[in-house]
């Protein structure tokens, strides 16, 4: 309360987001356990372009404040919310120290690098093969004209886990010449050790979503947070997440070791461990081997969960609006040669389709699979944020939901309109597009994002049709770290087109 009145770093004249947001960061914890902050955020930035959502933290609605905060020559830095989450070394996405930071970029950048998609294309045209291989034995008759309700037992994939069951086998390959075999089981079961070398057997995706999601819920209070991870493992709610936390720290170590292995046998393999490894010039890194394993971290967990996010979402989207579906379609096989026998369509038939690409970035805007407010710290000697200073030592964020849902820059934004990305028009809107962040610290992966989504979609759309349990199914979506989604339950069957029968 004190601090609050004395009020040092001028922090009052900005409107609450609760009564007690001044004084505490408990009524953004109770809006983190909604499962919905960006939601929140986005109704209460109608009304007020910067908000204290805690004592320390502001966040921002205005699109003018994106450059302040994220771009190229912001003076911010991630914010201690990363410190406090990171493992015992720090990985590329959670480093905060500037000049750490552009050595880990340097490493990775020339394995992430877009001349290099072409080298990982066929580890992704061999996953879309494997997934095409699973929904062809789920295929079902067509729906019966004006049918709009699936019976439930023709609801035979549930796209959702399918897409991840994807990705993670996808980035395992790109990453770690792993052949994790999602696919191929259906599942997600994974044999790791624990550090006295016994053996578990897990859950990839429950393991890593339930330790975002306890991350999600508890981190605001910074200084406490630590304790209260702790403490709150005695409630069971907590405590269940707080041990597939657990399960997912033996992941990466499990997946590491593995890779190692083949290294140390001489083993020379195309992926991004070997880039950790060695220079081009064969010059070692000399790594220590946390972090190694924190870096296998961040590859599997942001490598595989937002781009399996975005293709759910962009399925939906199209399954929901049919009209822009058929002008997909239309794009898609006019650009396909009907005489190509694989079902898997190269990338570069389909990189520079613009509608194609306008379907990926409009799903992308509506709901960003990182809506969350990217915390950055204000330096030390204060910043000027949209013309008005704001002290050292602040967080302060921008949600890239909020940013997306801006009427003024986004005309309808609630609606899905892949139109709005074509020609001069799309271009001028990509400075307020957050999917990916923006600066030194946007994604270092959304090449190797694109390739999954625009070869999985093409291939899986020129082959197939699919439906909703009824037209106005809606999914189940929570906010953690990422914008999870719930099951997605489709119907599949094989599309009429006469190159396309067996
Ligand atoms: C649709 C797919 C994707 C979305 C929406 C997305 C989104 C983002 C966002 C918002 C950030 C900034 C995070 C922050 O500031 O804390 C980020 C950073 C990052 N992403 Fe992605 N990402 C995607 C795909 C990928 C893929 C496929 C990979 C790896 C293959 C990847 C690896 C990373 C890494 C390593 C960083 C940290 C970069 C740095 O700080 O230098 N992402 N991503």
């Amino acid at each position: 309360m004190v601090v609050y009145f004395r009020d040092p770093k001028g922090l009052r004249k900005f409107p609450n987001m609760s009564p007690l947001s001044g004084i505490s960061n408990i009524p953004f914890m109770m809006l983190a356990h909604s499962g919905a902050r960006s939601t929140q955020l986005v109704e209460l930035h109608k009304k007020h372009p910067v908000i204290r959502t805690g004592p320390n933290t502001l966040s921002y609605g205005d699109a003018r404040a994106i450059k302040d905060i994220y771009g190229h020559n912001t003076k911010c830095t991630k914010d201690t919310s990363y410190v406090i989450t990171a493992g015992s070394h720090y990985h590329l996405a959670d480093v905060i120290d500037k000049q750490d930071h552009s050595r880990k970029r340097k490493v990775l950048s020339a394995a992430y690098a877009l001349k290099n998609l072409e080298l990982w294309e066929h580890k992704v045209a061999d996953k879309t093969t494997k997934l095409i291989r699973h929904f062809d034995q789920c295929c079902t008759a067509p729906l019966p004209a004006g049918s709009k309700i699936v019976p439930k037992d023709e609801l035979t994939v549930d796209f959702r886990a399918w897409t991840n069951f994807f990705t993670l086998d996808a980035i395992a390959d790109i990453g770690l010449s792993e052949p994790l075999g999602f696919l191929d089981q259906g599942n997600d079961h994974i044999v790791c050790k624990r550090p006295d070398g016994s053996e578990y057997e897990c859950e990839l995706r429950p393991a890593l979503y339930q330790n975002a999601r306890k991350q999600s819920l508890l981190v605001w209070p910074y200084q406490w947070y630590k304790l209260i991870d702790k403490v709150s493992n005695v409630i069971p709610f907590y405590g269940r997440m707080g041990q597939r936390a657990r399960e997912w720290d033996g992941i990466p170590v499990e997946l590491a070791s593995r890779r190692w292995k083949r290294y140390q046998a001489g083993e020379k393999l195309d992926d991004f461990f070997q880039a950790l490894m060695e220079n081009k010039n064969g010059q070692a890194h000399a790594l220590e081997w946390g972090e190694i394993v924190a870096e296998v971290s961040i590859m599997m967990n942001a490598g595989s969960v937002t781009t399996a996010i975005a293709m759910a979402n962009v399925l939906l989207q199209l399954l929901k609006n049919p009209s822009v579906m058929a002008k997909l379609r239309a794009e898609l096989d006019h650009a396909i040669d009907d005489d190509d026998e694989d079902p898997v369509v190269s990338y570069d038939t389909v990189k520079h389709l613009p509608y194609l690409r306008a379907c990926l970035d409009e799903s992308l805007r509506l709901f960003p699979p990182t809506p969350h407010n990217l915390p950055r710290e204000v330096p030390s000697e204060g910043l000027s944020i949209m013309d008005d200073y704001i002290s050292g030592g602040v967080s302060v964020g921008m949600s890239a939901l909020v940013a997306h849902r801006n009427e003024a820059i986004f005309p309808q934004a609630d609606k899905y309109v892949p139109e709005r990305w074509l020609g001069e028009e799309g271009k001028n809107l990509q400075p307020y597009f957050l999917a990916f962040s923006a600066g030194a610290r946007g994604c270092i992966g959304r090449n190797i994002s694109y390739l999954e989504q625009t070869v999985l979609l093409a291939s899986i759309l020129r082959r197939y049709e699919f439906a909703l349990p009824s037209p106005d199914w809606e999914i189940e979506r929570l906010e953690t770290m990422n914008w999870i989604l719930g099951e997605m339950p489709v119907k599949v069957w094989r599309r009429q087109l006469s190159k396309l029968e067996p």
